[in-house]
C-alpha cells in the first residue's frame, strides 16, 4: 500500500505500470539489436530512460497513487527483464538471421558464457569440436559463426575487422591499424605498413637481424649447457623489433628479461580475451582505473620509444621512416596517437607470433629427429661453416626449410583463431557459394580448424614436412620420406593437400602484412643455429609437458624448451 498525493492509502498499480514501461522496453531491445551501442552513456540512457519517463509520467497531478521510489524501482526491474526476455525470446527464435546455422543452445543465447569459457585457454581444441559435432558452419554467438569451409575461404578474407579490437584496446574511437573496421580507413592506415614491410624495406632489416643474430649464438655459446630456447627467442625478436621499429631501446639479450621494457605484453591475457568477445564491456573497462593498466603501460612505453625515435628523426631506414612518412617527403606526417598505437602493434604483432614459431620449429625437430637429420643436411649444403649463416640468399633455394617452417606453423598456427571479421552492419550480406551472411555477423576463420580438417591436409594431426614437398612437386609421394614413427611402406590414406586452407597468417586485404618480415626472421635463426650447433633436447625433458603447456588466449603462448647445445 501506498500514500496517495490527496493522502487516502491506495494500491500500487503493478499491471498499469507495467503496461506502461513494456512497450518501451521492446522498443528499447530492439534499439540495443539494430545499433548495438558500445557507450556507457548510450547503454544508460537506454537503460535508466524508460523507467524515468514512466516514474515522471506517474507523479503528474492527474495520475493518483503513485510514489516515485516505487515506481522507479519496479518499472526498472520491469523494463531490465523484458529487454532481456525479449532479447533472448529474438536470439533463439525463427526470425533471427543466423536461426538456420546450428550451434549449442546456450551460445544462441548471449556472448557472455562463450566469453568466459574461452578463458580456459582451449578456443580452438573447443571450436574443432564444434565443427566436428556440427559442421562446417556454426553459430557460435547470437550473432557470430565459425567458419570452416575451405571453398568460401579466400573470398571472405575481404569481409572487413571484426568489433574484437574495440574491446580489447578498451575504446570505441582509439583504435590501431589492425582494429579498424571501416575498410577504406584501414587501408589507408596500412599504406606505410605495407611500404615498411615491402620487399626494399625488408632488404633493409637484414643487417638488424644478422646483427641481433649474431648476438643470440654468443649467448647460446656462453650458456650452451643450458639453454631455454623459447626464453632466448623471445629475447632475440625483442631486441630485432625494437631496432627495426624504433631503432634500438631494449637489450633483453645482453641484460635479461629484468631489462624488459615490454614486460607488461603477456600480461592479462584472460581478460583481453573476454573483452574481444564482449566489446562492449572492453569500453566499460576503459573507464575503470586499473582495468587496462597493461594496455595503458603498453600505449605508455611506445609514446616514450615513438618520442624518442621520433626527435632522433631516422639513422637508418626502419619501420618508421615508413610508419612517420619519412620516405614520402611531401606527405604530411600521421598524428602522434596512430604512430604510438602503430608502435605497440609492431610489437604485439610481431613478437609473440615469431619466437613462438621458432620455438615449435625446434621442438619438432627435437621430437622428430628424422627431420632434423634431413634439414641439418640441407642447412650444411647451402651453409657449410665457410658460409656467412645470416646472409639470407640461399633462402629461396631450402625447399626443405620452407616445408619445415610451413608445417609447424599449419600444426601450431601461433595465432589459431587468426583475425576476426564482421560483415558490414549497415551493408549488404556476404554471399558465396550457397552460403549467406547477414549483415552484422561477426565471423571467426580459424586457421587452427582448416590446419587440421583431414579433407584438406592427409593425417592432419600429424608432422609431416614431406607432405609440401609432395604438394609443390619436388618430391613424388612415391619416394617421401613417410611421417616420423610410421610403419608401413607408404602413408595409410589417400594423399590430400589444400594450399587454399594453409591460413597462419590469415589473408586478402587485412592479411598480416609481417609474413614476409616473420619467414625472413624465422629462416635466419634456423639456418644460422642449424649450421653452428647441434641441438639436444635436456635430460629429462617431457615432451608431453610442452603439448599440455598449449593455452590460446591471443597467441597460442610461450612453452619452456630446454635444450643443450654443442658447438659443430
Ligand atoms: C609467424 C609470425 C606471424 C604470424 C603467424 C602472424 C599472424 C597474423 C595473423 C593471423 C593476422 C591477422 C590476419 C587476418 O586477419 O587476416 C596478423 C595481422 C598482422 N600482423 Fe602478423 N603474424 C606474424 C608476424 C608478424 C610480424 C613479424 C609483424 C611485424 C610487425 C606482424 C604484423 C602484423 C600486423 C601489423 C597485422 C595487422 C594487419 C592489418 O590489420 O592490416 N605480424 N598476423
Amino acid at each position: 500500500m501506498v500514500e496517495s498525493i490527496s493522502g487516502a492509502a491506495l494500491p500500487f498499480d503493478w499491471g498499469y505500470n507495467a503496461r506502461l514501461v513494456i512497450p518501451l522496453s521492446i522498443v528499447v531491445s530492439q534499439l540495443f539489436r539494430i545499433c548495438n551501442p558500445y557507450s556507457p552513456a548510450a547503454h544508460a540512457i537506454l537503460l535508466i530512460g524508460p523507467p524515468a519517463l514512466v516514474t515522471w509520467y506517474r507523479s503528474l497531478p492527474f495520475q493518483r497513487g503513485s510514489n516515485a521510489l516505487y515506481t522507479f524501482g519496479f518499472s526498472a526491474a520491469i523494463h531490465l527483464a523484458t529487454v532481456i526476455l525479449s532479447t533472448l525470446i529474438y536470439r533463439l527464435s525463427p526470425v533471427h538471421p543466423l536461426c538456420k546455422f546450428p550451434g549449442p543452445l546456450w551460445r544462441r543465447i548471449s556472448m557472455i558464457g562463450p566469453a568466459y569459457s574461452a578463458t580456459n585457454g582451449r578456443i580452438p581444441q573447443d571450436v574443432r569440436s564444434l565443427h566436428d559435432q556440427y559442421g562446417d558452419i556454426v553459430r557460435t554467438g547470437p550473432n557470430e559463426l565459425h567458419i570452416r569451409d575451405p571453398t568460401v575461404l579466400a573470398a571472405l578474407w575481404s569481409v572487413p575487422r571484426g568489433p574484437g579490437f574495440i574491446g580489447t584496446s578498451l575504446s570505441r574511437t582509439r583504435q590501431p591499424m589492425v582494429g579498424i573496421q571501416n575498410p577504406d580507413e584501414h587501408q589507408r592506415r596500412r599504406r606505410p605498413w605495407t611500404r615498411g614491410m615491402g620487399p626494399v624495406a625488408l632488404k633493409e632489416y637484414e643487417h638488424i637481424i644478422a646483427k641481433r643474430g649474431q648476438q643470440l649464438m654468443e649467448r647460446f655459446e656462453e650458456n650452451k649447457e643450458e639453454v631455454s630456447l623459447d626464453q632466448w627467442f623471445h629475447y632475440f625478436v625483442f631486441d630485432f623489433m625494437s631496432d627495426m621499429a624504433f631503432g634500438g631501446g631494449t637489450e633483453l639479450l645482453r641484460n635479461g628479461e629484468r631489462s624488459n621494457p615490454w614486460s607488461m605484453l603477456g600480461k592479462s591475457l584472460q581478460i583481453v580475451v573476454v573483452f574481444s568477445r564482449l566489446p562492449w564491456l572492453g569500453v566499460y573497462g576503459g573507464y575503470i582505473p586499473g582495468a587496462g593498466r597493461a594496455l595503458r603501460a603498453l600505449q605508455s612505453r611506445s609514446s616514450e620509444f615513438t618520442a624518442q625515435r621520433v626527435k632522433r628523426g631516422s639513422t637508418t631506414r626502419d619501420l618508421f621512416y615508413y610508419l612517420n612518412n619519412e620516405d614520402l617527403p611531401n606527405v604530411q606526417p600521421p598524428p602522434p596517437n596512430h604512430l604510438i598505437d602503430d608502435g605497440v602493434l609492431a610489437i604485439v604483432g610481431g613478437t609473440d607470433t615469431t619466437a613462438i614459431t621458432l620455438t615449435n620449429l625446434f621442438y619438432f625437430l627435437l621430437t622428430h629427429p628424422d627431420v632434423y637429420t634431413a634439414l641439418q643436411g640441407e642447412v650444411d649444403k647451402f651453409y657449410p661453416p665457410e658460409e656467412d649463416g645470416f646472409n639470407p640468399k640461399y633462402h629461396r633455394d631450402m625447399t626443405y626449410l620452407q616445408a619445415v617452417i610451413n608445417e609447424t606453423l599449419r600444426v601450431f598456427p601461433p595465432n589459431p583463431m587468426g583475425g576476426q571479421r564482421q560483415v558490414l552492419p549497415n551493408g549488404p550480406p556476404v554471399i558465396v557459394n550457397n552460403l549467406h551472411i547477414p549483415p552484422g555477423t561477426v565471423i571467426w576463420l580459424s586457421p587452427y580448424t582448416y590446419h587440421r580438417d583431414p579433407r584438406s591436409f592427409t593425417l592432419p594431426d600429424t608432422f609431416w614436412p614431406e607432405r609440401w614437398l609432395i604438394a609443390s612437386g619436388h618430391t613424388k609421394l612415391e619416394d617421401a620420406r613417410l611421417p616420423t614413427g610410421s610403419t608401413g611402406s607408404h602413408i595409410p590414406v589417400e594423399f590430400v593437400h589444400n594450399d587454399t586452407a594453409f591460413c597462419p597468417f590469415g589473408g586478402g586485404p587485412i592479411g598480416c602484412v609481417g609474413k614476409g618480415l616473420a619467414l625472413l626472421e624465422i629462416r635466419t635463426v634456423t639456418c644460422a643455429l642449424l649450421q653452428k650447433f647441434d641441438v639436444r633436447t635436456r635430460h629429462g625433458w617431457d615432451s608431453q609437458e610442452y603439448l599440455k603447456n598449449m593455452k590460446t588466449f591471443v597467441t597460442s603462448g610461450r612453452r619452456p624448451l630446454p635444450v643443450t647445445l654443442t658447438l659443430r
